[in-house]
């Protein structure tokens, strides 16, 4: 067979994971043949298209960012995108179609299944917020990567008794924010699913403060203030209908300040959460997946995505995966709340 692979939507760390170990078994254990498309959705729209042999995912294992290349581009929002698409693969002799990518990038490939192209698709994410797998590649990274920020701000928040807020990733769903918070002691984490209050944040500071201590908060940039609004960095939104989040952590700085009397920073993670090279769990996983879409593409399985349930490598519909969005339950944070202050 011959099968292209792609990468969509943000990047993260395990992406190069999953494309090697694609190839690797694809050549060694089935002698398939691989098309890199380049720059997610985009490739296979305008032809943009690189090798993939055994030679081009070598050392790729820890290696961040994807060697393909990534883009928001929806082939859906593009007049002739979908005809654009299924003349490359003509052009190409494709067979089958890996796609990795997160909500927005299996969305497009749950639909070019149903107009008749074979697609896998591999749930890509440090948000870890798709309903149909236990956890995605990429978020054991971002949240270790947050988890040692935020013991770094902790030092020297004690040195100066200043109160330091550090905003990590999250628009919809606050999984990030909710592991580095409790695994880094945050003193609060705010997240998109549940409005917070800025006087009950200000009081748990000031606990701190009564004890002696500063305070360290976690928020996420999707975090909204009780009768407030998401914070935008940007006006403008992707091809999917997403705004560009942030700055809700500089704001809630200012509040604290205002309020508490306490000298108050923020510190903003952005991308340094996806950058870089994955964490041992997330190699794995990577793999993992890697190894469950070729055994799928093999199979002639396609409408499916890999995912994890509990530790076992399953498949589920493309439609299932996308239905819902997994976000933070009540009980998680109600159990992370019990520590504030
Ligand atoms: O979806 C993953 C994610 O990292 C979100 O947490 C974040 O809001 C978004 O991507 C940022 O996207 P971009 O890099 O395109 O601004």
């Amino acid at each position: 067979m011959r099968i292209g692979v792609l990468t969509g939507g943000g990047d993260c760390p395990g992406l190069n994971a999953v494309i090697r170990a694609v190839v690797v078994k694809g050549v060694t254990a089935y002698g398939h043949e691989f098309v890199g498309f380049r720059r997610g959705w985009k490739g296979p729209v305008e032809d943009l298209t690189q090798p993939l042999g055994l030679d081009d995912v070598e050392e790729l294992l820890g290696r961040g960012g994807t060697i393909l290349g990534s883009s928001r581009t929806n082939p859906y929002s593009i007049d002739g995108g979908v005809d654009a698409i299924r003349a490359t693969l003509t052009r190409h002799g494709i067979d089958a179609l890996i796609a990795i990518g997160g909500e927005d990038t299996l969305g497009v490939a749950k639909r070019l299944t149903d107009d008749g192209i074979g697609v896998v698709g591999v749930p890509k994410t440090i948000d870890n917020d798709l309903g149909a797998t236990d956890y995605t590649f990429g978020f054991d990274t971002a949240v270790s990567i947050a988890t040692e920020a935020i013991d770094r701000v902790r030092t020297t928040a004690e040195s100066h008794q200043r109160t330091i807020v550090v905003e990590v990733m999250g628009r919809h769903a606050g999984w990030i924010a909710l592991h580095a918070g409790m695994a880094g002691g945050a003193d609060a984490i705010l997240v998109p699913e549940f409005e917070f209050d800025v006087e009950q944040v200000c009081g748990w500071v000031q606990s701190r403060y009564d004890r002696g201590h500063a305070a360290v908060l976690c928020v996420a940039e999707g975090a909204v203030p009780a009768g407030g609004a998401e914070v935008l960095t940007a006006g403008e939104t992707d091809a999917f209908g997403h705004a560009r989040l942030g700055g809700i952590g500089t704001w809630l700085a200012g509040e604290i300040e205002q309020r508490t009397g306490h000298e108050t920073r923020a510190v903003v993670l952005g991308h340094v959460q996806r950058g870089g090279t994955p964490t041992a769990y997330d190699r794995v996983l990577s793999t993992r997946f890697g190894l469950g879409a070729i055994e799928a593409v093999n199979d002639g399985d396609f409408g499916v995505m890999i995912a994890l349930h509990g530790t076992e490598i399953v498949r589920v519909r493309l439609d299932e995966a996308t239905a819902v969005l997994k976000v933070v339950p009540a009980e998680r944070y109600a159990e992370a709340q019990q520590l504030f202050g």
